[in-house]
């Protein structure tokens, strides 16, 4: 039988690209929003030590979205509508009680973004007030979303963000049914501060993607939650937790290690792709941990942190990232260890909303090029001679 008419085999040679397997060295995009050099992290041109000591969280999500520090007038003003945005809306109520509750929060924070896209009017415009305004809601009510879903989980009916008071205050309210102290309130939004933005990040990435195609915001923050939720990602700050319970005392550390070195299993909140030689927020994260798990009666936690830091090093060369104080702190703290990757969502949509605004006032689509390797030449066979 004469082979069927197909069109004429591939003659050209695939792409011969450079290849950057992990995008390692690519540089994909100027940006403005923030920056890593050596062990610095700058947002819009501060240090995050200096945020960290003196700024509030929505301070620097002002910064973050508009290139400078507000006045007092200007923070007033944002944060009457931030603060006003954290309900969710009326119209949510009845399809977000019908939602499983025995999933991964990420999923069940991805699929509460969603819903919220359905009932806001201006989720596929796209233009930069628009933006803002979506950006300003998806902001304030992340932290609502992921309190009211423990709540729900545990029986308790979610309790309304109390007015007037910050992001942080309120994440603690929310979570524990309790007014917060100042002093982890404080901390607290320290945290926030430390995990809004990271450069060029692979959440970022996601998000400034699916914002090139012109998208909208809601689209691009839920593939970024999609791409935050992996254990490489935003998901190493819970293995870290599990990883120290599992360990249970300071002389076992030794022991767990040599098997995971044996077994050439990554140990979680080590490594970093950009940083080699000290992650700027996990030094501040590390004292806030070593503070906050010695008033909590954990200390152990910090001082098996501290040997697992010491052989890492040694024996690795591999430094402490963001998530690897982060999940002592909350811990710490009292907070369930399946909520530390959506708080670093609650925090990390500032970053998010901020790339995808950058990205729609400079747009050019992603589309990079992948080598093909696969067999070529091939004739389609029937179905009956496979
Ligand atoms: C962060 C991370 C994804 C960066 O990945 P990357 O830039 O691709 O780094 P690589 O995986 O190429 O690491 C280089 C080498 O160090 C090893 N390595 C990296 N992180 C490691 C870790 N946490 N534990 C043990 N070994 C690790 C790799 O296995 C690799 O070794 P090899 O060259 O023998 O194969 C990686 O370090 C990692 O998986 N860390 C643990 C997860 C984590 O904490 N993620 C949060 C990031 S903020």
């Amino acid at each position: 039988m004469a082979p069927p008419d197909t069109a004429p085999p591939l003659s050209e040679a695939p792409y011969e690209g450079a290849i950057d397997r992990g995008l390692e060295g690519v540089v994909a995009c100027t940006t403005s929003i923030s920056a890593i050099a050596g062990t610095t992290l700058l947002y819009r041109g501060y240090t995050i030590e200096e945020l960290a000591a003196n700024a509030t969280f929505e301070e620097v999500v002002y910064l973050l979205w508009f290139g400078r520090l507000p006045r007092r007038e200007e923070l007033a003003e944002f944060e009457r509508r931030l603060h006003a945005d954290m309900p969710l809306p009326p119209e949510s109520f009845g399809w977000f009680h019908g939602l499983p509750t025995r999933v991964h929060p990420m999923d069940f924070l991805h699929a509460v973004v969603a819903g919220l896209s359905l009932h806001d009017p201006e989720a596929n415009i796209i233009d930069d007030v628009a933006s803002l305004r979506k950006s300003t809601r998806l902001t304030a009510r992340l932290g609502t979303i992921v309190t009211a879903y423990h709540r729900v989980r545990s029986g308790q009916w979610p309790l309304q963000p109390a007015p007037g008071r910050s992001l942080a205050w309120n994440f603690l309210y929310m979570l524990h049914g309790r007014e917060p102290s100042p002093e982890h309130v404080r901390d607290f939004d320290t945290c926030l501060i430390l995990h809004a933005d990271h450069e060029l990040n692979a959440s970022a990435f996601s998000a400034r993607v699916t914002s090139s195609t012109l998208s909208g915001i809601y689209s691009s923050v839920m593939a970024a939650i999609g791409t935050l939720k992996g254990p490489l990602h935003g998901g190493a700050n819970e293995e870290v937790v599990r990883m120290l319970l599992e360990i249970r005392k300071p002389s076992r550390v030794d022991a767990f290690l040599d098997e995971a070195f044996a077994a050439r299993r990554k140990v979680m909140g080590f490594g970093h792709r950009v940083y080699k030689e000290g992650d700027p927020r996990a030094k501040i994260l590390a004292r806030m941990a070593e503070r906050l798990t010695r008033e909590a009666g954990v200390p152990e936690l910090y001082v098996m942190s501290k040997r697992l830091e010491e052989r890492m090093a040694a024996e690795k060369g591999l430094i402490p990232n963001v998530d690897f104080f982060s999940g002592s702190v909350y811990h710490a703290l009292g907070i369930p260890v399946d909520l530390f990757t959506p708080i670093f969502a609650s925090s990390r949509v500032a970053g998010w909303c901020a790339h995808i605004l950058e990205q729609y006032r400079n747009n050019r689509i992603y589309r990079p090029r992948g080598r093909y390797v696969g067999p070529k030449d091939l004739r389609y066979q029937p179905i009956d001679e496979r």
